[in-house]
Order: structure tokens, then C-alpha cells, then sequence
């Protein structure tokens, strides 16, 4: 059942537009739900962790909510060199792993494609993106007040164009930020980066070649700048995540693949108590599952009657197209559903007195199921 329930979020999550149903974007919003809770207690200790263990900073990037820099000639040249050698893509939006977070709406798919061109991350791209990346690692740290870890990276360029997707905060987990290389610089002729800083004050990012901007994308107003007389702005983009000791190798899981849904990865560390990644990860997905009743509680229950809890037999996660399997479920659940309210509302022995009259119900039920 694991491996199902797992086998069949990754099947629904990857499936065409036509073919979603309600109760898939039920799941997905749950998913989000519970990994925004997780990942802000996750930012909060690990933002404490790294303020217990080192010095006082003031960061920049916390007062204004971005932050700019330069690199020198031989690593501008290869920021150039690491972009020109990668191929030219379609992007793909069901091109993301399931256990990462990825931009589910068309209207958005559509946006992306309109605006920006899309690059594939080749071998040399991971060899020597570390070369620019790696020494940025104590710069890193203090700016954002955590130790990190790479979420995704991205190689785009915004197209020239006279409409960009208008000022929008991300809205992603609050802690994770967005790093752009701009190997060509970022201008009003070429292209660039528009966004509000934490004073309210518009800046249109003016960067030469060589240069980086890292930005709160959650926390601050942002577009793309462009024109239908830009010459487009080529971008590698690096997401920073909040970890407890930092790691600056790359992640890639697939274009559409933001970061992780919960704050939490496998180890080579041996973690017992039920809390190794794959328990971790399958009871979150049970829990996110079972939320979609959370909305029809109308009585208390203490959390053991329902932690890590679903119906198995449940239609949400059967695979099977036969209807009247699917109706007998449905029959039996309700009746399920009525049963426990009735016990939750009345009590014991006024639930007896009604099950003694459901009973019959529930046979001739079955009986004309039978005869069908
Ligand atoms: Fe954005």
C-alpha cells in the first residue's frame, strides 16, 4: 500500500490536463498545505540553529529583500560559457519529480512558454557551476541567516517581449530564494529583473555582464523586465533552501521541480524510531490524503483516532475502472460514515437501537447490488 499510494500521486500529478479530476487538485492543495506548515517550522529552527552558532550579522538581503554582485572576468567568461553550451528545449511541464513541488496550472504553463526559452542542464553545466557557486557559500549563509542547500536550478532566457507575467510574490515556502547568474548582465536593453523592495521602492535591476542578484521571491513583488525590442536575458537560476549544515550540490529532479514538498531527505545516516525519510514521507502523504475529510468533522477526536489513518478501500485510491465496484464502495463508506456518526452524536446504546434498523437496510442493499 506504500509503495501504492506513492505509485499513484506521482501517476495523477503527471497526468494530462483533460484528464484531472476535482479530487486531484484537492490532494495537491492538501500537499501544499501541509508543506507549508512543515517548511516554515523547518526555515523558523533552522534560521535559530544558525544564529546559535555564529556572530551577529546584518544581512542585506533581509532589510532589502535582494541583494546584487559581480563576479570577475575569468568567472563572468565562464557563466557565458557554462549558458552557450547548453541545448535549446521545449519546456515541459510534467517534466518534475513527485516529491518536489512544481507549478500545476496551464495558464502559467502557457505564460512560461511565452516568456521566457528554456535550456537543458548539461555535464558541464554541473561540473563547473559549483566553480561559481561554491565560493559564494559564506555569502550564502550570513545574507540568508541558515545554512542551505540547493532546491532546483534553471537555464532560461526571457524572451524579447512586451508583456511579462505582471508583479507577483511567489508564494513558495517563505525561506527559499531565488539566485540568478546573468551571464550577459541584466538592463533595460537586454532584459532584466523588476521588483519592489522591502521599502516599497521600485528597482529595475541594472547588472553588468557577469553579475548575480539573489532576491526574496515570496517576500517581494517581482517580474521579468522585457520589451519587444530586448535582446533577451540569459539566466541561470540556483533556489537556496534553509538546511542545518550546508551542502552546495546541485539538485536537479526536472525543469518544472521547485523544491522538496516536505524539508526532509534521504540520509546515509541510520535514523530508527520510525523516522527515516520513507517512514517520513508515507505518513505525510497518508496524512495529506486523509485531510480531504477534514471539512466534514463536526465532533472532537484525540489525534490517535486519526493520525496516519485512511481507508484502504477507499475510491480515491483505486485504479480500477469497474463502476459498480467503485458504487459498492461508495454504499459501504457512507454507511461507514453514518455508523460513526451516529456513535459520535448519540452514544452506545442509542447507536445499538439504530443499528438493529440499518442492519436489514444494509443486506437488501447488497442483495439488489447481487441481482444487478
Ligand atoms: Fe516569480
Amino acid at each position: 500500500m506504500e509503495t501504492n499510494l506513492k505509485e499513484y500521486l506521482n501517476k495523477i500529478e503527471h497526468l494530462d490536463y483533460s484528464s484531472r479530476l476535482p479530487t486531484h487538485a484537492s490532494l495537491f492543495q492538501n500537499k501544499a498545505i501541509l508543506s507549508k506548515i512543515m517548511w516554515d517550522i523547518h526555515s523558523y529552527n533552522a534560521k535559530k540553529f544558525y544564529k546559535l552558532n555564529n556572530k551577529n550579522y546584518e544581512s542585506s538581503l533581509e532589510k532589502y529583500g535582494y541583494l546584487t554582485g559581480k563576479f570577475d572576468v575569468k568567472k563572468t567568461k565562464l557563466l557565458k560559457d557554462i549558458f552557450n553550451k547548453c541545448k535549446k528545449i521545449e519546456l515541459d511541464p510534467f517534466d518534475f519529480h513527485s516529491d518536489y513541488v512544481y507549478e500545476p496550472r496551464k495558464n502559467l504553463h502557457d505564460d512560461m512558454k511565452r516568456i521566457n526559452e528554456y535550456f537543458e542542464p548539461n555535464d558541464f553545466f554541473f561540473k563547473n557551476i559549483p566553480l561559481i557557486l561554491d565560493p559564494m557559500k559564506d555569502l550564502i549563509e550570513k545574507e540568508n541567516q541558515f545554512y542551505w542547500k540547493v532546491a532546483s536550478c534553471r537555464i532560461f532566457k526571457v524572451k524579447p517581449n512586451n508583456k511579462t507575467q505582471g508583479y507577483h510574490k511567489d508564494d513558495q515556502a517563505l525561506a527559499i530564494k531565488k539566485l540568478f547568474f546573468y551571464p550577459d548582465g541584466a538592463n533595460k536593453e537586454i532584459g532584466s529583473t523588476i521588483l519592489k523592495d522591502k521599502f516599497n521602492n521600485e528597482v529595475i535591476i541594472d547588472l553588468e555582464p557577469g553579475s548575480w542578484l539573489i532576491f526574496e521571491n515570496s517576500l517581494c513583488e517581482h517580474q521579468a523586465y522585457s520589451s519587444d525590442n530586448c535582446l533577451g536575458r540569459p539566466t541561470i537560476e540556483i533556489d537556496i533552501m534553509p538546511d542545518f549544515h550546508t551542502d552546495t550540490s546541485l539538485s536537479y529532479t526536472g525543469i518544472n521541480s521547485w523544491y522538496p514538498w516536505f524539508p526532509i531527505s534521504d540520509t546515509e545516516f541510520d535514523i530508527k524510531g520510525l523516522l527515516n525519510f520513507n517512514d517520513v514521507e508515507n505518513r505525510n502523504l497518508k496524512r495529506l490524503a486523509g485531510l480531504c475529510n477534514i471539512n466534514k468533522c463536526d465532533s472532537y477526536k484525540f489525534p490517535c483516532e486519526f493520525s496516519d489513518y485512511y481507508d484502504e478501500g477507499s475510491s480515491i485510491f483505486s485504479n480500477n475502472d469497474n463502476n459498480e465496484s467503485k458504487n459498492e464502495n461508495k454504499i459501504e463508506s457512507h454507511i461507514k460514515e453514518d455508523i460513526n456518526d451516529i456513535i459520535d452524536k448519540k452514544g452506545l446504546v442509542i447507536f445499538m437501537f439504530t443499528f438493529l434498523k440499518i442492519i436489514p437496510l444494509v443486506f437488501v442493499k447488497k442483495l439488489i447490488n447481487r441481482f444487478k
